[in-house]
């Protein structure tokens, strides 16, 4: 048993260098072949990163076939409030450049799924179709998901993205992931947490309740399956970050192999899922340094689990933008973003009728 001397912090420390090891363009192109296909669009315009700093959700000029601008914005809630700034509220954008690398990426992938340097708009996907969550064909889809999303606002500020480092970055340049779009199985989604270059455990990363995560040889299999990877693809590679890091693994349908989906800092913004750190560092300190522990996988087990019975939409305090209270009454999430979508259009074709 080590000694209460040597225990390591719950948490490691972080440093700027550390964070950016973790940035998209930073891991992509050593674990390419082990993930799903990328464009990594860097840098963006000082213009693209105002329009992402503005308020409300409206299109850029030129996005899709309509060249006009929405201005469906927070200051028009029907309070008589105005802008501050009319060159604000007035400033259009158009980005041609842009949409033509993302107009290219979507004709390579056929689709694409969209991120900045750490976060996707996962929180918005409630604006696109959710037969085919955060599937994106034009410009305008993706623009519209990055204006209509939280999470990505993380990789704006500064303050969030370097949270818990005692220094400053030296340089920090924002960027556009576009990723092959794939129809992906959540079942079969895996968080892996590593820690001093120990695969610590395994969690279920969709808090649904699975059947088959009960079947009898499905655990060991897939506890099989991502040791393997691991130790054949990822252990020993993360020398930046001193061994500790949290990866996102999409099994394949056999259960038997998979696709790294993300490199994440072990770090509170992590999130844990059906563990919490503290077990994590449990795991590695009970252990202790010369066992190699089989790595713990935690599961939905039972529709009855806690995980599984949160059951209010995922990022619900998102869902609804002060301004479309307006056009939701009565309808279902789908419904509503459907007619959310056609207003955006519509202020588009109002606004150009304007011009
Ligand atoms: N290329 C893709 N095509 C379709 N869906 C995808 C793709 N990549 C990821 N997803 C889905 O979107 C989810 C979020 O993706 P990702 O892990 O890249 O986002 P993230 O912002 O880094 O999330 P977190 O904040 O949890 O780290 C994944 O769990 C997966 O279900
Ligand atoms: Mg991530």
């Amino acid at each position: 048993m080590p000694s209460a001397v040597n225990k390591p912090d719950v948490f490691p420390s972080l440093t700027p260098e550390i964070i950016l090891s973790f940035q998209f363009s930073s891991w992509y192109p050593k674990f390419a072949s082990l993930s799903i296909k990328s464009t990594v669009i860097r840098p963006l315009t000082r213009d693209f990163l105002d329009y992402l700093d503005a308020d409300g959700v409206f299109m850029p000029e030129g996005a899709e076939d309509i060249p006009a601008e929405s201005t469906l914005s927070d200051e028009e809630d029907g309070s008589g409030y105005e802008s501050d700034s009319e060159d604000e509220e007035h400033r259009k954008f158009s980005f041609p450049e842009l949409d033509a690398k993302i107009r290219e990426a979507v004709s390579r992938y056929g689709a694409v799924f969209p991120k900045l340097n750490f976060s996707s708009p996962r929180d918005a996907a409630w604006m696109l179709p959710a037969s085919s969550p955060l599937k994106c064909v034009s410009p305008a889809d993706v623009y519209l998901l990055l204006k209509s999303s939280d999470f990505v606002q993380h990789d704006l500020n500064l303050g969030h993205v370097f949270d818990g480092c005692e220094s400053a970055p030296r340089i920090y340049d924002l960027e556009l992931v576009l990723r092959k779009w794939y129809p992906v199985d959540r079942s079969r989604e895996l968080r892996c947490f590593v820690r001093q270059e120990k695969l610590l455990g395994i969690s279920q990363r969709d808090p649904n309740y699975y059947d088959f995560w009960n079947e009898s040889g499905t655990q060991i299999k897939v506890l099989d399956s991502v040791k393997t990877f691991w130790e054949n693809n990822i252990k020993g590679k993360w020398p930046e970050a001193g061994g500790d890091y949290v990866f996102d693994f999409l099994l394949t349908r056999d259960l038997s192999r998979g696709h790294i989906i993300d490199f994440n800092p072990y770090a509170p913004r992590t999130d844990p899922l059906l563990f919490t750190y503290e077990d994590l560092h449990d795991l590695l300190f009970v252990r202790g340094d010369d066992y190699t522990p089989q790595p713990e996988l935690r599961v939905v087990d039972s529709p009855s689990h806690p995980a599984a019975t949160r059951n209010a939409p995922a990022h619900q305090h998102n869902m609804v933008p002060l301004e479309a209270l307006t056009i939701s009454s009565g309808r279902g999430v789908q419904d509503f973003a459907g007619a959310l979508r056609d207003e955006i259009r519509r202020s588009m074709q109002d606004d150009s009728d304007d011009d």
